[in-house]
């Protein structure tokens, strides 16, 4: 794992958009349709902005490629602005010229547990079928959850439905009229789902998340710290500002390994 500290959120904001157009370089140079896992949340929007400026400068190209979300919530109608599918056209689609149809979002549409499922397992196989994510874009909630994988999730789980944690709907209530309004219900990749994603990103900023962002660099591998399965990654990276970074006790190797070889 690769740990990058920056000064503050726009700095990591550079620094993560820099990972995601290398990944998409290298796939293009490999003859492949570059295949980018995307996050909601706030954590990545900076990351999202700053594609969207290298997409004017000529320096990256979306158009090729395939997008596919970590998670959606269950039940909200189609077309419901806080719907992860709207979230992501809105803020990726639109702004890095990423076709919707190109698209993919987990189905939360299923009216029983079995509709949800076989969504669940088409979803996998859509991304088996085209060839899996080159870079899985991932931010990390306050409890360590990453996708809607809250702790507690199997380290090998793959895309399921799943109760979101009372914590996770307060924390997302501000999107929401009400904290009633916050679908109780979401599906998500699991954690094996994200493991196999050829490279992670995960971005995190402000001291809210210093906590999380130990237990998960530093922590033990353990489901009650989801994004502890960074540490299982061959090829992981964590860009976090000096907020997000204050728990992490390694620090000073992680600056010593971010100056090069
Ligand atoms: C939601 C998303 C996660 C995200 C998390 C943190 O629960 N499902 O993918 O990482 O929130 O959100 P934020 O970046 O807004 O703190």
């Amino acid at each position: 794992m690769e740990v990058f500290v920056t000064a503050g959120p726009e700095e990591a904001a550079r620094r993560a958009a820099r990972v995601v157009i290398e990944a998409v370089a290298e796939s293009v140079a490999a003859g492949r349709a570059p295949v980018v896992g995307l996050a909601t949340g706030s954590s990545p929007l900076g990351l999202y902005k700053e594609l969207a400026l290298a997409v004017d400068r000529g320096q990256v190209d979306f158009s090729e490629a395939y997008g596919f979300a970590l998670d959606e919530y269950v039940g909200l109608p189609a077309g419901h602005p806080e719907s992860y599918r709207e979230v992501l056209v809105a803020e990726v689609c639109r702004r890095v010229g990423l076709a919707p149809e190109r698209l993919h979002v987990p189905d939360g549409s299923g009216r029983n547990e079995s509709e949800l499922a076989a969504g669940a397992a088409r979803y996998e196989e859509l991304i088996r079928g085209v060839g899996g994510i080159d870079v899985q874009i991932l931010g990390i909630g306050r409890n360590g959850h990453i996708g809607f994988n809250e702790p507690g999730s199997s380290l090998t789980s793959r895309t399921r439905v799943k109760r979101l944690s009372s914590r996770t709907r307060a924390d997302n209530a501000r999107f929401f009229e009400s904290l009633d309004d916050v679908p109780t219900h979401c599906v998500t990749q699991g954690l094996g789902t994200v493991l196999e994603a050829r490279r992670l990103l995960l971005v995190a900023t402000g001291a809210s998340k210093a906590p999380a962002v130990a237990a998960a660099v530093e922590g033990p591998l353990t489901a009650s710290c989801p994004g502890s399965v960074l540490q299982f990654h061959a090829d992981a990276l964590v860009v976090v500002d000096e907020a997000a970074a204050a728990g992490l006790r390694n620090r000073e190797y992680y600056d010593e390994s971010a100056a090069g070889l």
